[in-house]
């Protein structure tokens, strides 16, 4: 059985929407289109926040995706791949990054890049993924609110074309996304975890209910559960049940 590849469909730049991700949501747009925008309005981050990027000077977009080969029980999968694709695409001009369960981008200790995929499901698969993209280019001054912000041109002192890094990060993801399409799920996990931040290196962190606790990341489930080392014992948390304190 062949599976969709990952092929950009339509290009759409737009110069203004409220969000890529809210714009994605329209049924003419369908598997492999792309959707950027110069600036957005109400730019959307995980866990209700906002997206801050001055316009024109980072990438904001927003793949529409269609996996249908990928059961909804293993969409961390396709989390894994997009972030993975990111840190391909700054790998290639020079910025070494790691990632930020679940999908935060670092470069060092700062955030270079955020990721917000929204599913909709069918019978148990995924049947649309919109994948939104907030990578920062050449940004290099930030609202005072936004935590720990870095960007391309922060950690290279040079700046870049974003329609370049995007042409950039559409050859890495169709690398990234047919390996998935072909069932390639061990490499994907392997270069996941050998990417993931603070990997086996004792850090605080935040968990609701409970406060803070000392603790040691030692792996991903391919569930996307994060499993961490707490006084001896491993404990497994899920998006939103834990948090790290940077
Ligand atoms: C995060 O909080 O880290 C996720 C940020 C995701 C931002 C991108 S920018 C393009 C797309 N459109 C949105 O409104 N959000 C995503």
């Amino acid at each position: 059985m062949s599976y969709p590849e990952f092929r950009l469909n339509m290009k759409y730049i737009l110069d203004e929407c409220a969000s890529t991700n809210l714009e994605a949501r329209d049924a003419k747009y369908t598997h492999g289109d792309a959707i950027i925008a110069i600036r957005q309005t109400e730019g959307r981050g995980q866990r209700g926040t906002k997206w801050d990027s001055r316009p024109g000077e980072n990438l904001t977009f927003s793949l529409v995706l269609e996996p249908v080969f990928l059961p909804a029980a293993q969409q961390f999968m396709l989390s894994e791949a997009v972030a993975l694709s990111v840190a391909d695409t700054l790998s290639a001009y020079g910025v070494d990054t790691r990632i930020k369960w679940p999908n935060d981008i670092y470069a060092g200790d700062r955030k270079i890049c955020g990721i917000l995929l929204e599913h909709d499901l069918l019978d148990g698969r995924i049947s649309r993924t919109i994948a939104g993209i907030g990578l920062n280019v050449n940004q290099t001054v930030f609202p005072e609110w936004v935590p720990n912000p870095t960007s391309m041109m922060l950690e290279t002192g040079n700046t870049f074309d974003i329609h370049d890094v995007f042409e950039m990060f559409c050859e890495m993801f169709c690398a990234r996304y047919s390996s998935l399409a072909e069932g390639g799920l061990e490499r994907i996990e392997e270069d996941f975890r050998s990417l993931l931040y603070r990997l086996d290196t004792p850090a605080r962190f935040s968990i609701p209910g409970r406060g803070e606790v000392a603790g040691t990341i030692r792996a991903v489930e391919p569930s996307g559960r994060l499993m961490v080392e707490i006084g001896g014992e491993m404990h497994g948390f899920l998006f939103k049940e834990i948090e790290y304190i940077l």
